[in-house]
């Protein structure tokens, strides 16, 4: 697939078919992710793909700890959105909703869709991603983002959709119980992978971006304006 159509069509997909993602076509997308850049080669991302009984035991795992109240505590937490930030994340909850026929003040149909996002969409695979916590913050979550963006654009070319989500990492004592990822490590975040479910209306969502307008490139910069 052409790189240009890669980066326009990649989005975010939150619903999948059950049909396992072959092993062999795993590795060929994490090898390819893994030419991402990184300081000094540093390479400090650590990929851990689960799938079957494990998935199933993080994802149940996450829904009873989200279910019972307990406060996530990712490795990383994101925190909340004000000002703009926050307005973009309506937009985004606006957009969904309506795909979803859930409506606005329904509470409970809005709590099944956040489970979902712990659900790892109900992908029949994820990988996490974690990095040695003696590492500073900026090797870690840089690199994380620059591979994390090439296993979603290099899915493409196998015809496979993706889901970044820190929602499926909230919990990250659920996802070392079932992994070997150690507690010397911090998990970042998942993306599930799979093949798109095309009934799921979520999948439908084209998410907005600010106007090309709004990208500051000063002609005085430039020798013609
Ligand atoms: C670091 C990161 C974490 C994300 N976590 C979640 C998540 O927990 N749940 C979710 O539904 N989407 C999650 N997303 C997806 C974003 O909502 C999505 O990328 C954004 O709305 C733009 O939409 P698009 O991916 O379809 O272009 C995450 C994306 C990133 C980059």
């Amino acid at each position: 697939m052409d790189i240009v159509e890669a980066i326009r069509s990649r989005k975010s997909i939150r619903g999948y078919k059950s049909t396992l993602v072959a092993k062999e076509t795993l590795k060929e997308i994490l090898d390819i992710a893994a030419r991402a850049p990184s300081s000094d080669n540093a390479q400090t991302w650590e990929l851990t793909v689960v799938t079957g009984e494990v998935l199933d035991s993080i994802r149940w795992g996450n829904v009873e700890l989200l279910t019972s109240g307990v406060v996530p505590n990712p490795d990383f937490a994101l925190g909340r959105l004000e000002g703009v930030y926050r307005r973009r994340e309506v937009e985004l909850a606006i957009q969904v909703f309506p795909l979803m026929g859930i409506a606005r003040e329904d509470r409970d149909e809005r709590a099944q869709w956040r489970q979902r996002g712990f659900r790892f969409f109900d992908a029949p695979t994820a990988i996490i991603l974690s990095a040695d916590s003696s590492l500073s913050e900026s090797r870690i979550l840089l690199y994380a983002g620059l591979i994390t963006q090439n296993i979603c654009l290099a899915a493409l070319n196998y015809d496979l959709g993706t889901c970044i989500g820190m929602q499926g990492v909230m919990y990250p004592d659920v996802v070392r119980q079932f992994t070997n990822i150690p507690e010397s490590k911090r998990i970042i975040l998942s993306i599930a992978i799979g093949y798109l479910d095309g009934d799921f209306q979520a999948n439908k969502l084209e998410s907005k971006r600010e106007p090309m307008e709004s990208i500051n490139i000063p002609p005085a910069n430039y020798p013609n304006g």
